[in-house]
């Protein structure tokens, strides 16, 4: 099977080349460009299909031929891109049935990209045709490194909801269930008396009144995922008709909340990520980590791929903030130490017109005499010097929870609170150990959790029967697991475990939750023995089997157990019923819980310091606008050779990488 690397050596350094935007002369300053930036391959082809099959079945391959032979003669690999994230003109006018269609019936637009149905056989068989002269034509092209297929799938067009989509809905549904009183009983469709009496009465969860049943909408989401899936299969399947070279499609981790990327991972030769800062946020480098750690842990600990990032600022958000001096650099170097081996951007030249016309790129408008041009042609010296970090792995002691599927079933509506939000919970988790330094793995509830120390559930909310006894058989085999509050509700069709609350958990937490009582927006609770607050949530804990290592002092359970302990075989199980405040009550639990389950980390560093360690190399990023100085760090600065014996000190808003013999102490 193809597979990683895709360059002959080094990291891929590069981004979108979108050189139809751009007379020929243009593109011949660009390679020049590129290689003086040290780039060395470029995503092509990506909106192409309406300019090479410009009508039906009538192809052109002219500009793009060209392209590729540029590219080669200068050492610049393509990533070639499907061009099926982008149908022509002409498809839309010609398939009317292939348009997309929302869930208040709405039939969307052209004019735009991602305009299309999943389903839609009319596409299907189009995008095939498209795929197929592409791979026949380039499969052996020597400037071609691997296959980008689409464009982030199911950005725009998750669900669809038209006649078409509705029908094949109904086919995957008789799949899953066979008979129709089977979908009867998973979905509990005896409350309101909304048993389906065939297959065919069943309808995608269009705009409806409030209360729309839970499995339906949970099976759907599931059913999209597929559609999209299926999608992906038959181009990549296409393409390995003719070529072996590896295959990937972008993914948007962990910002496309309808694609369960567990289920796609094992569908791409390489996982590849789109990650844009999130100018509303204070510290977005933390969600950055965060999606970063995300992608390392779907690609199974491998070397994944950053196939989108920006210069500057992108054009989609209320405010687009500029990245400040130093900022880019520290965002690629953050990618880079959590596990990829490319560092590339939406795009390399800024686009005069179009949608995306503010958007920044490698090249921006201001042209080569800017600070970005000059940022990125010191971004490809300082990968060239990282490439042996290639193929390096990261380790972790420490695992969170996640599962898309959780994610969707506790953001249907009716929830005890609209504050039970699941991005919230994992947030405060991940922000809470990114600050002690603390590097993490991502995990499904049903993978291996032996090689962690601690097992970290801050929003599983959903936990079916097996995950759940994954968990308990991991404790009890010495593991320790930390859970938040409103985890092991429901099964996979949102049908709350039989018994008290947490269903799914009680054993291994050794608790039963006898009443929920969410706080008001502003409200808060204060826990003894130590000064920590909780919001959002609090809860009647009855121990059965733990014991209480915190109290509410106040609030609705007031003298009642906040945060529990259970010692069960050779491992602990803690649980934590309210939202514990960030600063003190969430750091300072963590801490102990880190203590107890024996998790290593440096002690007494600056928590705006990002430590990584990835195989032999240490990766210090310096966030705050003071210089900080790490002890314990032996081996020699990759970017400029410098000797350390003992400590690094990282500059304000800086970046060291360490040639390490031994970690920080
Ligand atoms: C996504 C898309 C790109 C571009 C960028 C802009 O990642 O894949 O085509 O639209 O967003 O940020």
């Amino acid at each position: 099977m193809p597979g990683y690397p895709v360059l002959p050596e080094g990291l891929a350094y590069g981004g979108d080349y979108n050189p139809e935007q751009w007379p020929e002369e243009v593109w011949r300053e660009d390679v020049r460009l590129m290689r003086e930036a040290g780039v060395n391959l470029v995503t092509v082809g990506v909106f192409n299909w309406g300019l090479i099959e410009p009508e039906e079945g009538e192809f052109d391959f002219t500009r793009l031929d060209r392209i590729l032979d540029l590219l080669h003669s200068a050492g610049v690999y393509a990533d070639l891109a499907t061009p099926t994230s982008s149908p022509p003109t002409w498809f839309r006018r010609r398939y009317p049935g292939s348009r997309l269609v929302d869930r208040e019936g709405h039939v969307l637009g052209g004019g735009s990209r991602h305009s299309f149905c999943p389903s839609s056989p009319d596409y299907a068989a189009a995008s095939e045709r498209i795929v197929t002269a592409l791979a026949e034509r380039y499969a052996g092209h020597p400037a071609l490194a691997m296959w980008h297929v689409h464009n982030e799938y199911g950005w725009a067009n998750a669900h669809c909801y038209c006649p078409t989509s509705a029908e094949a809905f109904r086919a995957w549904l008789r799949d899953r269930y066979g008979d129709v009183g089977a979908l009867n009983a998973a979905w509990g469709t005896t409350f309101w008396g909304l048993t389906y009496g065939s297959f065919e009465e069943v309808e995608p969860p269009v705009a409806a009144p409030v209360g729309v049943i839970p499995g339906l909408q949970l099976d759907f989401m599931r059913f999209s995922v597929d559609a999209h899936i299926a999608c992906f299969r038959r181009e990549r399947d296409t393409i390995r008709r003719f070529s072996d070279l590896p295959v990937t499609t972008n993914f948007m981790i962990p910002n496309c909340k309808p694609m369960d990327y567990w289920r796609w991972a094992g569908e791409v030769d390489v996982v590849a990520n789109d990650h844009y800062l999130d100018s509303s946020r204070a510290e977005p480098h933390i969600e950055l980590a965060m999606a970063a750690d995300l992608s390392r842990s779907l690609a199974g600990g491998r070397p994944w791929m950053l196939m989108e990032h920006s210069t500057g600022a992108v054009n989609w958000q209320p405010r687009n903030l500029a990245k400040r001096p130093g900022e880019m650099r520290r965002n690629t170097l953050a990618h880079v130490a959590r596990g990829s081996d490319s560092a590339m951007f939406f795009q390399w030249r800024a686009s005069r017109y179009g949608a995306e016309k503010f958007h920044s790129a490698m090249v921006p408008h201001a042209g080569t005499g800017s600070r970005i041009w000059r940022d990125v042609v010191a971004l490809g010296a300082d990968l060239r010097k990282l490439a042996e970090v290639r193929g390096a792995r990261v380790t972790a002691e420490v695992a969170l929870v996640w599962d898309w599927e959780s994610y969707w079933a506790l953001e249907l509506e009716w929830r005890p609170s609209s504050d039970l939000r699941f991005r919230e919970r994992m947030e405060a988790y991940y922000e809470a150990l990114w600050r002690e330094h603390v590097t993490v793995d991502f995990v499904h509830p049903s993978a291996d959790l032996s090689p962690y120390r601690l097992v970290v559930a801050p929003s599983s909310y959903l936990l079916g029967e097996e995950p759940a006894k994954n968990l308990h058989r991991y404790v009890e085999a010495g593991g320790h697991l930390l859970v938040s509050y409103f985890s092991g509700i429901v099964d996979e069709n949102d049908t709350i475990h039989a018994g008290p609350y947490p269903g799914a958990l009680r054993e291994v937490l050794g608790v039963t939750v006898e009443e929920f009582h969410p706080l008001r927006e502003d409200e808060t609770v204060t826990l003894e023995p130590f000064p920590a607050t909780g919001r959002i949530w609090s809860e009647r804990v009855r121990l059965a089997g733990a014991r209480a290592v915190h109290e509410f002092a106040d609030g609705p359970d007031a003298g009642h157990p906040a945060v529990t302990r259970h010692d069960l075989g050779a491992g602990s199980a803690w649980y934590v019923s309210t939202a514990l405040d960030p600063g003190t009550g969430l750091r300072d639990l963590l801490g102990r819980v880190l203590d107890h389950a024996g998790v290593s980390r440096p002690r007494g560093l600056p928590d705006t310091l990002e430590l990584v360690r990835r195989g032999d190399h240490l990766f210090l990023i310096n966030h705050a606008e003071t210089p900080a100085t790490v002890p314990g760090v032996t081996g020699t600065g990759v970017f400029d050779g410098a000797a350390y014996d003992g400590s690094a000190t990282v500059p304000a808003g800086g970046v060291v990488v360490v040639r390490t013999q031994a970690p920080p102490s």
